[in-house]
């Protein structure tokens, strides 16, 4: 094996945790890109000797938009590929064929994908503290059957077949944003991290609403845990979405 690229877009950090577990049990020189803390679309090739391991967060069914244009500067020279799509417990319907066809697009062998659960991360009573010790040792049982499949030689890749449809899911945006209560010290560091710089460098309390995709980077980085979902709207929709996803999804995997 060559380079391990560990790539990952996690605003409240569990899609990290996930991608990291999976890499983790993957010897050789590992090389990882947050891609929220370092955007950067400058082309880069991978060698065919290359692993690269991709996980992104599933928003509304799909990849997140800010990730394409980065994942998209990818290119692999047939190089083999680890596809993860972390969902909340809700669905993650078409997120995991777009980024395997992303990658397929970009000359990339995917010889692994997965769905993971994690804890939602806006209505986060649902999935609460997964990825939890279960799926932990799912997902060293993946990472462990993704190396054997690598070691197994290019002639036994075969191209996957994950579930998802084509035409994708319509994007569409939740309708919910964060802002910032009164202890907001404007440290700033909300509006550096935004991916879609929806947030007023010079006045943090302001959100630009139409920019804004809900992703909770915010919420998650602020060190005054001021910043929240407008209570009116998200009491309502969190007792019923917390009623919709009650019932416990495994992680799925196809290889
Ligand atoms: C804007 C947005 C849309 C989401 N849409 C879905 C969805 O369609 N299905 C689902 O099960 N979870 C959905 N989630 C939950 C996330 O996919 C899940 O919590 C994931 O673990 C977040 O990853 P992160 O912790 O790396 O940010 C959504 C979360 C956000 C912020």
């Amino acid at each position: 094996m060559g380079k391990i690229w560990c790539i990952y877009f996690s605003p409240s950090g569990t899609t990290k945790v996930v991608m990291e577990r999976i890499a983790a049990k993957m010897d050789g020189e590992k090389h990882t890109w947050d891609l929220l803390r370092e955007p950067d679309v400058t082309p880069k090739t991978l060698q065919p000797e290359d692993v690269l391991l991709v996980g992104v967060p599933v928003f509304s069914g799909r990849i997140p938009t800010p990730c394409i244009p980065m994942l998209q500067s990818l290119k692999g020279a047939q190089t083999p590929a680890i596809a993860v799509a972390v969902y909340g417990n809700r669905d993650y319907d078409d997120a995991l064929l777009e980024l395997k066809n992303m990658l397929e697009e970009q000359a990339f062998l995917v010889i692994g994908a997965a769905a993971v659960v994690a804890q939602h991360s806006i209505f986060t009573k649902v999935a609460a503290g997964r990825p939890d010790a279960e799926d932990l040792e799912k997902l060293d049982l993946f990472s462990a059957e993704c190396i054997e499949r690598l070691q197994s030689g290019r002639m036994n890749w075969k191209e996957l077949q994950v579930k998802g449809n084509k035409p994708y899911r319509e994007i569409s945006n939740v309708p919910m944003k964060p802002s910032a209560d009164t202890t907001c010290t404007s440290c700033g560091l909300c509006a550096r991290l935004c991916p879609v710089h929806a947030i007023d460098p010079a006045n943090p309390r302001k959100t630009d609403q139409t920019r804004c995709i809900s992703c909770t980077a915010c919420i998650a980085a602020c060190p005054q845990g001021a910043r929240h979902f407008p209570k009116l709207m998200f009491v309502p929709a969190s007792v019923a979405f917390e009623k919709k996803c009650a019932i416990r999804r495994e992680p799925e995997w196809f290889l």
